[in-house]
């Protein structure tokens, strides 16, 4: 990530109203070459009409946005041709195989005629897809045709790649997949990577910096590691005991200060707790075990969005 360079993306004060809803509001934004930005919000928030301002595919209702030097407003088509765009549901034809799905991207991209059929092999190689690369695309699994969606969007060598939601409704072994595959990208090259999702776990692993937006407006931006500092100090503990020692487990809980917001949130033995920091758990494990609580189970939760959100409304609250 380099920050001496033209940012690929600045946008001043855009905006785009639906009727009555802003869905994205006064956004100021910059990226930088080579960097993964993660773009983190709730359903609705206004990730996709971001995407879609930013692509020429929406004109803002107020301010503006230039990307990789370009006014999307304006010049949306010589834009689509530089950037490459998975969008939320991506449209494959089932009818056509996933090789013929590349090739007719190819020419829709003018890749040079005598370099496709290296690319679409080479793609379908690294999407894990070659095997399969003459079957018709009905017969793909969703992780399958999430991969082909993707290396569509890469087959003209975009500068800049959106990506939105790219692992919603995907099963763990394809979201795995996929995350390789775009940390591969953004190592490879100087991929510049637009990555919406509303996955918390997701940007503070894939990204260099998050932008946190709520209701169309950007509330928190920064590096995962910072965004951590200032937002989700607390560690979310859930444990499990026997039915029977779920009362002294609770009091022993209340004699370890560090504990906060003990609660047992259903009938199960399960008690949940906060504590400031990890290195705190070991103290908790021998302060429980002193007391001869059974321990089955002890999980460190990781932070959700909701969290972010929270920590953001705290501390607005707060002054
Ligand atoms: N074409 C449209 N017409 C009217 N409202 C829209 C349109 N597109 C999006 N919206 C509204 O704008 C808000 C932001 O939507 P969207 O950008 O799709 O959010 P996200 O991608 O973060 O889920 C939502 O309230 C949505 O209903
Ligand atoms: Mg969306």
């Amino acid at each position: 990530m380099s920050k001496t360079t033209a940012p690929v993306i600045v946008t001043e004060g855009l905006t785009r109203r639906f009727g009555e809803l802003t869905a994205v509001d006064s956004l100021n934004l910059t990226v930088y070459p080579g960097e993964v930005l993660g773009f983190l919000g709730h359903n609705g928030a206004g990730k996709t009409t971001t995407v879609r301002l930013l692509n020429g595919v929406l004109t803002p209702s107020a301010g503006q946005a230039r990307v990789l030097g370009l006014d999307p407003a304006t010049a949306g088509a010589m834009l689509r041709r530089r950037t490459g765009v998975l969008t939320e549901t991506p449209s494959l034809d089932e009818r056509l195989t996933a090789r013929e799905q590349l090739q007719i991207y190819a020419d829709l991209y003018d890749v040079p005629p005598q370099l496709v059929r290296t690319r679409v092999d080479e793609l379908l190689e690294i999407f894990q897809l070659a095997e399969r690369g003459d079957d018709r695309v009905s017969t793909y699994s969703r992780g399958m045709k999430q991969r082909l969606a993707l290396a569509r969007a890469l087959l003209h060598r975009p500068e800049l790649l959106f990506l939105d939601e790219p692992t919603s409704g995907l099963d763990p072994v394809s979201v795995r997949q996929v995350h390789t595959l775009i940390r591969e990208q953004s190592r490879s090259g100087n991929h510049t990577v637009f990555l919406c999702t509303h996955n918390l776990e997701e940007a503070q692993r894939l990204c260099h910096r998050v932008a946190v937006l709520e209701r169309g407006r950007i509330v928190a931006l920064g590096t995962p590691a910072e965004l951590g500092r200032n937002l989700w100090k607390g560690v979310r503990i859930e444990m499990e005991t026997a039915p029977e020692a779920v009362a002294s487990a609770c009091m022993a809980l209340q004699q370890f200060s560090p504990a906060r917001d003990v609660t047992q949130p259903n009938e199960r033995p399960i008690l949940r707790l906060t504590l400031s920091d990890r290195e705190e758990i070991p103290q908790l494990v021998a302060h429980l075990t002193a007391a001869k609580i059974p321990l089955y189970r002890l999980m460190p939760q990781e932070p959700t969005l909701e969290d972010v959100y929270f920590a953001l409304h705290e501390r607005k609250e707060k002054g």
